[in-house]
């Protein structure tokens, strides 16, 4: 069978005007951090680009410094653990794909820092995907370590369902749905995948607005110019 279409869901960043809703991203941000960061890995993103998503600097250090990152090597040539630091990328959390691989059944976890904009249907897909779990249809026979899921393609996919009721404790005390926590976690990596996206329709609202003052000018002058009454 096909894999289901996503159900378009009405994400705040969506549309000419949309914006990242903030204290969805934030909990999105927790929930990556608390759950899917223990098999993806987000390194196109510094922990210093979370200040973007109103967090201060006091916060983004204290996130950075709960995971453990590689450095060095030192003066006597050796690689060495320390604390993260603001300036750090997010910590993948397996040193190389044959560990990821080996610590998921042979499959592998992509990593998510532009998931959202590389599967068709977008920040829809990543939701419904996390939402789409369900036990196999009559009939339907699930391979040796398969979930499935009946928005991945083939619907039979290696990730188990990463969300259930209640998994993590929002800070803001929002109730933890799976609904909730998906929205929130695909809030946060969509702009984790695009964090220019406001500025650049910011930035086309004032084009937008500048060529139209500038044609309602050049209009009054054509007029003025080549009108009949002088
Ligand atoms: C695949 C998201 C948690 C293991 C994926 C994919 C996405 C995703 C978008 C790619 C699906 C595709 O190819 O179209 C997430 C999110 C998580 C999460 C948002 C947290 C809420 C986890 C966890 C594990 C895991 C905790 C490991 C215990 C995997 C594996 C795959 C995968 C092994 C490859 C599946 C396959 O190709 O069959 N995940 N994931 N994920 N994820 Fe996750």
């Amino acid at each position: 069978a096909e894999a289901e279409p996503p159900p378009s869901i009405p994400f705040s960043f969506k549309g000419l005007f949309g914006t990242f809703d903030r204290a969805s991203a934030q909990r999105g941000l927790q929930v990556y951090m608390e759950v899917c960061a223990n098999c993806h890995g987000l390194r196109q993103l510094s922990y210093r680009n979370l200040t973007e998503l109103g967090l201060s600097e006091a916060e983004v250090r204290a996130i950075a410094a709960t995971v453990q990152v590689q450095d060095g090597p030192n003066d006597e040539g050796q690689m060495f653990e320390r604390p993260g630091r603001p300036s750090d990328r997010f910590r993948s959390p397996f040193p190389n794909a044959m560990a990821a691989r080996a610590a998921n059944n042979g499959a592998y976890p992509p990593d998510l820092s532009v998931m959202v904009k590389a599967r068709a249907g977008g920040a829809d897909y990543l939701y419904a995907l996390l939402v789409g779990y369900s036990d196999p249809p009559q009939g339907v026979e699930l391979m040796q370590g398969m979930h499935y899921n009946r928005y991945f393609p083939g619907q039979q996919i290696a990730m188990a369902p990463p969300l259930n009721p209640g998994q993590v404790s929002f800070h803001d005390g929002t109730e933890a749905t799976v609904e909730q926590m998906a929205r929130d976690v695909t809030t946060f990596l969509a702009w984790a995948a695009e964090p220019e996206l406001e500025e650049r329709r910011a930035l086309g609202v004032k084009i937008v607005l500048f060529l139209t003052i500038l044609g309602g000018l050049v209009y009054a002058v054509k007029r003025k110019v080549w009108g009949e009454a002088h």
